[in-house]
């Protein structure tokens, strides 16, 4: 069968990888991919947001199966436009896509069904929401409704800063759209954990738990990023809490999506706080994490596209997940300046690494040398029987790569070390 990935990052390169080396895969293809997508897949020009255009390629390919894994194409819909030329995809529905794409359609979805989360309101005038904000205890945090490269959610210390943040976004046109409707939402407190599942709306299989690194600065300071750095399995989430996220969120979620008419097929992401008063849903995701995709897979020892099918054929029920027993960490290398303004096209040297595996993230190709395109770079990811022997083998590999300006967390793992 042959196969078409859409996307461009760290996350698609991955993935690419993994089914490359899936059976029964003729030929993959990724649209528009990247300099180290190319070594697995035949990378199409186009944008991931081009219905039409992803259509005709996946014609023109004899493609037989879409992976679609962007936020942004979800969205809008792209799975329902390839379906309706009876093409079959990985990637819930417009629909579904609501559960990242609308924070207050998730935040009104786990009220309904009783799914743990912080208590909230969802505003779009201003003088209500900072009404609203005078009766709340600080800190408290603001988030963008729509899509925001995960730059939506400020956590304001104090009611001017609170106030501020909704100025900007309901009337300052901050995060343009996505910012015209705010969530004000109770801070919570505790260890996050990141739960990627796989779902094909009626079962759900839940991969190996991630600590994703969100600020880009050691000591967890700094803006708020896509996500600098990702270790797995992460050691607060014991077998008991596993189990209880199991009954009070993941099935809860999936049962919640089929009774509103809109079943989620896919990846469905779970970014959890483990708080005093138990797991909390902190957002949705209706797709794979990235970074935390780079990380996990290297564990996964099922055939990648018979998982992935499932969850499109409804048959996820017959299917057994499998993870080695080991620890992943994975690094992302930056361009000095991310998540702000950062430079392109430095040469990148990556010299031998025979311990790590390196994804190419925002990275292409310019005359058969690897030049930096965009603010997360390169993913170093390395497995061991132990954290600290992971984290060790991804920063030696580091050493053994260059590009100018680059940057990175030098602390990866740490809270998990100590935890
Ligand atoms: P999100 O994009 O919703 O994952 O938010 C980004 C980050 O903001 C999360 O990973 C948390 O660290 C933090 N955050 C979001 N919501 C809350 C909350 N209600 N309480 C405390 N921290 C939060
Ligand atoms: N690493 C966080 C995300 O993919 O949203």
């Amino acid at each position: 069968m042959n196969v078409l990935i859409l996307g461009s990052g760290g996350r698609e390169c991955a993935i690419a990888k993994y089914l490359a080396a899936s059976e029964g895969i003729e030929r993959l293809y990724a649209l528009p991919g990247n300099g180290g997508i190319a070594k697995y897949a035949e990378c199409i020009p186009g944008s991931v947001m081009d219905k039409e255009c992803v259509v005709r390629a996946a014609k023109e390919h004899g493609v037989g199966y879409v992976v679609v894994t962007p936020d942004d194409p979800l969205a809008i819909g792209m799975t329902d436009a390839l379906e309706s030329e009876g093409i079959p995809c990985f990637g819930p529905d417009r629909k579904a896509a609501q559960i990242e794409a609308s924070k207050s359609f998730a935040k009104d979805l786990m009220k309904k069904y009783h799914i743990p989360t912080a208590a909230y309101e969802v505003f779009t005038d201003t003088e209500k929401a900072i009404s609203y904000l005078g009766t709340q205890r600080m800190p408290i945090v603001i988030k963008a409704d729509g899509l925001a490269l995960g730059k939506g959610v400020i956590i304001a210390e104090t009611l001017d800063e609170a106030e501020a943040a909704v100025r900007d976004m309901l009337e300052g046109g901050r995060f343009g759209e996505s910012g015209r409707k705010v969530v004000i939402e109770e801070f919570l407190t505790g260890p996050e954990v990141t739960v990627l599942s796989f779902t094909d709306g009626k079962t759900v299989r839940p991969m190996v738990s991630s600590m994703d690194h969100k600020r880009a600065w050691d000591g967890d300071k700094g803006p708020n990023t896509g996500g600098m750095g990702v270790i797995a399995p992460n050691p607060y989430y014991t077998d008991e809490i596993a189990d209880e996220c199991m009954r009070t969120i993941f099935l809860p979620t999936i049962e919640a999506m089929r009774k509103e008419g809109s079943p989620f097929r896919g990846c469905l992401y779970f970014g959890l706080m483990l708080t005093p008063d138990g797991p909390k849903v902190i957002e949705y995701n209706s797709r794979f994490g990235d970074p935390e995709t780079q990380t996990i897979l290297p564990l996964l020892e099922n055939d990648l596209l018979s998982v992935m099918r499932a969850t499109t054929d409804g048959t996820l029920g017959d299917i057994t997940l499998s993870f080695r027993k080991e620890a992943s960490a994975c690094v992302v290398l930056a361009s000095g300046g991310y998540p702000s303004s950062y430079e392109k096209g430095k040469v990148i040297e990556i010299g031998d690494t025979p311990d790590a595996e390196v994804f190419v993230a925002g990275a292409k190709l310019d005359g058969g040398r690897l030049v930096t395109s965009g603010g997360r770079v390169l993913n170093v990811t390395a497995t061991a029987p132990t954290l600290k022997e992971a984290l060790d083998k991804a920063y030696m590999a580091i050493g053994s790569i260059h590009f100018d300006k680059m940057e990175y967390r030098k602390d990866i793992g740490k809270k998990a070390l100590e935890a």
